[in-house]
């Protein structure tokens, strides 16, 4: 810290860059009254100075060069808004390493490296802190470790990605098609630079791989994450989800069971009474459960330039009054339990499963044995409409092993009176 207060460096100046900027700027009159110091950017690193010439106030700051931002004892907090694994991990390092704070939107790398940078951070007593990564611009990861430490966390269940939730609304409630909803998500500056980690579920896996870290006190990786994406959700599929009065949404979910962490990403058909079953748009939701608290739902915008930034700039805050009070390096990961992961064929739901099958007598009964033979037992069927010849059978079946359901699924598949089976949908 100089004499004239705390000075930052950024990473990078894309969508969430150019909104941290601003809110620096927006708030350069009120910073020395919630500071009692002044906050300043210092560097701002880009590929292309050129390119970003015009965005910033001071040109000056704009640099190609990483060794400049670390070799100036002046930098105290760095903000990595760049994105991917490669060079945001090494800059982290080398910066914790030479004694400057980090905040980091990044969940790519938090979610793979978090716990050794967080050891970093710890043995050379600077910040790390990360809101930004999980669910744009609403606050879970400070109320986790703070306002609900005291709960031992059962279940985390929520919408923590803006773009599926955006291209599920806009099917859902406009008939938009998939593609075009995707555009619209990508130019609103939700989607990441490549979108396949949004759409096949991979964004939230990381997400909620940080959330099940901290909530549970125990290392979960991305790698322990099953995901599957919003890719095969089809028109056909939330219209007969509206006729079961519920709707389709992309869903995050951790829960610590005697049996071990279950952790999992993945399409749902949730009740449309279900809190988060109206959380629309780029809009993400939290939903904890603990054992104090029971449940309490967090709600705010999960993407997008100032929602973010938001949550960036609430970090920097927090570590600027730290680095103003002296009390820098104070932050534990926390991580002291280590509880297995379970497999996901060893958990269990309720399942939407929609197929084309023969449309003779005597099918459903072929098809309700199979089910039966394989310890899964049916809730509800619906026959809805004819397909040329054959018919499309909509079944959901009661709560069983996610190993039972695959089972009968593949002998289903090879049945001569099944002719696909198109979709199996998850149901809360
Ligand atoms: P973005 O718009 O693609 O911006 C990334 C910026 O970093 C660009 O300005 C890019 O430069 C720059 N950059 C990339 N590699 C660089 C390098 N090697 N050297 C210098 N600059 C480099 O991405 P974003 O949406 O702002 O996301 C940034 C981070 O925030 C990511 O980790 C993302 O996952 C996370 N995040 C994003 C959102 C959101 O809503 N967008 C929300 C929460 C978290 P060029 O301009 O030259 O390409
Ligand atoms: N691509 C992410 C999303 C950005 O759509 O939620 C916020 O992390």
């Amino acid at each position: 810290m100089s004499q004239e207060g705390i000075n930052a460096a950024l990473l990078g100046l894309g969508t969430v860059g150019t909104g941290v900027y601003k809110v620096m700027r927006n708030q350069k009159p009120e910073m020395q009254q919630k500071l009692n110091t002044q906050l300043s950017v210092r560097h701002i690193l880009v590929r292309n100075v050129e390119k970003h010439r015009d965005k910033v106030d001071d040109p000056t700051v704009l640099t190609t060069s990483f060794d400049e931002i670390l070799e100036d004892p002046q930098t105290d907090i760095v903000i990595e808004l760049m994105g991917g694994i490669e060079p945001a991990y090494t800059y982290i390092r080398s910066a914790i390493e030479a004694g400057k704070n980090v905040v980091t939107a990044n969940k790519d790398l938090i979610a793979d490296h978090g716990g050794e940078l967080m050891q970093l951070a710890e043995e050379n007593h600077v910040e790390l802190r990360f809101e930004a990564a999980v669910a744009g611009g609403i606050p879970i990861i400070g109320p986790l470790k703070s306002s609900l430490a005291a709960n031992e966390i059962r279940t985390i269940m929520g919408i923590v990605n803006g773009t599926t939730n955006y291209i599920l609304s806009k099917m859902t409630n406009e008939g938009m098609d998939y593609e075009d909803a995707l555009a619209e998500a990508t130019e609103l500056g939700y989607a990441e630079a490549d979108p396949t980690a949004d759409v096949e579920g991979f964004d939230a896996g990381r997400k909620i791989a940080i959330l099940a870290t901290i909530a549970f006190h125990s290392r979960v990786t991305f790698r322990d994450v099953y995901t599957e994406g919003i890719t095969k959700i089809t028109a056909k599929d939330i219209a007969y989800a509206k006729t079961l009065g519920r709707v389709i949404k992309l869903i995050a979910m951790a829960s610590n069971t005697p049996e071990g962490i279950e952790v999992k990403v993945h399409p749902m058909l949730i009740p449309e009474t279900h809190p988060l079953a109206s959380v629309s748009g780029s809009y993400n939701a939290v939903y904890v459960d603990g054992d104090a608290v029971e449940d309490v739902m967090f709600y705010g915008k999960g993407a997008g330039e100032m929602p973010t930034a938001s949550a960036v700039m609430g970090d920097v805050f927090s570590v600027a009054r730290r680095i103003a009070e002296h009390s820098v390096g104070s932050t534990r990961d926390n991580v002291y339990r280590s509880i297995p992961v379970k497999r996901i064929e060893n958990t269990r739901s309720c399942y939407y499963i929609r197929m084309e099958v023969e449309d003779k007598p005597g099918v459903l009964a072929t098809i309700a044995s199979i089910f039966g033979n394989n310890s899964v037992s049916i809730e509800q069927v619906i026959q809805k409409n004819k397909i040329k010849k054959d018919a499309e059978l909509v079944i959901i079946t009661s709560s069983v092993k996610e190993r039972h359901i695959k089972d009968a699924l593949l002998i289903l598949e090879s049945s001569s009176v099944v002719r696909r089976v198109a979709t199996m949908i998850r149901v809360y």
